[in-house]
């Protein structure tokens, strides 16, 4: 027995090191989680070497035996895959599409927008007379072109249900019952109930800003992936918000939210979107904001054009006008928050239209 005594303090050794060996390399938890369990198995293979022979079996016994342990594997195999979410290439295969789709139609409606400029400048040089006219007459042409690509077989709904899938939401939250096969988020059927469209846009762009009571655990972990306002546009999380807020099911168990109160005193959010003059959103453009006593922040606007500053602004400040500016275009707002509510979160929606960028 000494001898498998021997094994195991080897393999607990070999494991040790295969943990932190592993994790000092950085890889994730996941594989090092496995680099153990190879080590685990190599253990139980080298144990078998020391295990008395087994009785052979023959005939049905040896048939039965193989049998079963093919159902025991099965069985294994089987119970460990549907555990996880489920893949299906077919499904994974249409979201490609779509977004290829789209990308596809705006690469074209650049395209066309393309040659609208083009024969503008052909037309402007044959007749430099009539330029301002004729402009006036191909403006038109170019902002059709820039419109959303072929949405119109959809509703706003059905688009907001498609957002919901392309992201993927569904990993962690279930609707009609369909969804995460873990409980990881909660059941969304009633989220309607609670939430308007604005407050479902400011939970997806900042998963920080309130939480389904009974997840404190799971909101404390940021278990919600604070990365969609990097990769959505303003419509998808507008018509994503919007197919969520028409979710009002009762029955359903959907946790309330609760608005984080931490922090209100601390600061003031601006937060908003930046476009041309065409309506175009102006991804990387340079926000200022300051407020009339105290200090100024900036950001940048992500690909949808949005942008979030966050001012260190403290009840004493209450009632202070604040300048926000772009591009050198300027607007103003006051920050006329209750010092004595320590609940609502500070915060003021301010878009801002600048001359299109040159070039
Ligand atoms: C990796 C898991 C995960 C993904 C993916 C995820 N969420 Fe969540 N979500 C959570 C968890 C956990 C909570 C509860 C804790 C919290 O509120 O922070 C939550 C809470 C919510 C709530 C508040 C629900 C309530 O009852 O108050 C909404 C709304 C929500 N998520 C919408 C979305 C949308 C829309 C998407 C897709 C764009 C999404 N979530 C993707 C994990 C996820």
């Amino acid at each position: 027995m000494s001898a498998s005594v021997k094994k195991i303090a080897v393999a607990v050794v070999l494991a040790l090191a295969a943990w932190f060996g592993s994790g000092a390399l950085g890889f994730p938890h996941v594989f090092q989680a496995m680099f153990v369990a190879y080590v685990a198995l190599g253990l139980v293979v080298f144990l078998l070497l020391d295990a008395p022979p087994m009785k052979r079996l023959s005939g049905w016994t040896a048939a039965a035996a193989l049998v079963g342990f093919y159902l025991v594997l099965s069985a294994i195999y089987i119970g460990g895959a549907s555990s996880w979410p489920q893949y299906d290439p077919e499904v994974e295969k249409g979201k490609i599409e779509k977004i290829l789709k789209r990308k596809r139609a705006m690469a074209l409606a650049e395209q066309s927008q393309v040659d609208a400029l083009l024969e503008q400048v052909r037309v402007l040089q044959d007749d430099s007379q009539t330029m301002m006219a004729r402009l006036g007459r191909y403006a038109p042409a170019a902002a059709v072109a820039e419109a959303p690509p072929e949405q119109g077989a959809l509703t706003v709904v059905e688009r907001g249900a498609e957002v919901y899938d392309l992201y993927e939401c569904y990993n962690c939250h279930k609707i009609g019952g369909k969804g995460s096969v873990k409980k990881r988020g909660p059941v969304l059927d009633n989220i309607g109930s609670f939430l308007t469209v604005n407050d479902i846009k400011r939970k997806i762009f900042d998963p920080t800003y309130l939480y389904a009571k009974g997840f404190e655990k799971e909101h404390k972990k940021g278990r919600m992936p604070d990365k969609y306002k990097d990769l959505m546009t303003e419509e998808e999380v507008t018509t994503l918000a919007t197919y969520l807020s028409t979710l009002k099911d009762p029955t359903a168990k959907t946790p309330k939210p609760v608005f984080v109160k931490s922090n209100v005193e601390h600061g003031f959010t601006v937060f908003g979107y930046v476009r041309d003059a065409s309506g175009r959103a102006l991804p990387g453009t340079e926000v200022h904001a300051v407020p009339q006593s105290g200090h100024g922040a900036s950001g940048k606007t992500n690909e949808a054009g949005y942008y979030e500053i966050f001012l260190h602004m403290h009840n004493e400040n209450a009632g202070a006008t604040v300048e926000v500016s772009a591009q050198g275009v300027k607007k103003t707002f006051v920050a006329d928050y209750d010092p004595s509510d320590t609940i609502t979160r500070r915060q003021q929606s301010l878009d801002l239209t600048v001359p299109a960028p040159k070039g």
